[in-house]
């Protein structure tokens, strides 16, 4: 089983980035510790991509198209502004799951509205880094039935 763990913008700066809403970890603190827990699954590869650039987020979903079997993903800043991002999760019919950091619905109003949401079976925010390895969960889970 393959799954895709996808960041958005400015998750490259996770660590340096408003430490009092995101926390200390760096992002490769976060995958490093997603690739270690995913060791307690039987057959889970996860691949990790991180972008600052809506097309390529998109392009990489795209190319998931028969290659991956569930993704993971933290749209960042394009939650509240990407149709092209949620078209692509529905194009391609993977199941996926939203992830934030943060607890969205209890900061900005622009941050409770979400396009991607729609399109993924489940969405997990406010848990920190562990809304990574919930999601993770979540797939294999469902991929497994
Ligand atoms: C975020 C929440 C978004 O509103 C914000 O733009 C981010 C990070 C989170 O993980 O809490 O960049 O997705």
């Amino acid at each position: 089983m393959k799954i895709l763990v996808i960041n958005g913008p400015n998750l490259n700066m996770l660590g340096i980035r408003e430490p009092e809403i995101y926390g200390h970890l760096t992002l490769s603190d976060i995958e490093n510790n997603l690739r270690n827990f995913a060791k307690s699954f039987d057959n889970l590869e996860l691949e990790f991509y991180q972008s600052n650039h809506e097309g390529d987020i998109v392009d990489k979903i795209q190319e998931s198209y028969k290659k991956i079997d569930g993704i993971v993903i933290n749209p960042a800043a394009y939650t509240h502004t990407s149709v092209a991002i949620a078209d692509a999760i529905a194009a391609v019919d993977i199941p996926t799951v939203e992830v934030h950091i943060s607890d969205i619905n209890s900061r900005e109003d622009f941050r409770k509205i979400s396009y991607i949401a729609p399109k993924c079976i489940s969405q997990i925010k406010g848990l920190g880094e562990k809304g990574y390895a919930n999601a993770v969960t979540l797939l294999y889970k469902h991929l497994s039935k």
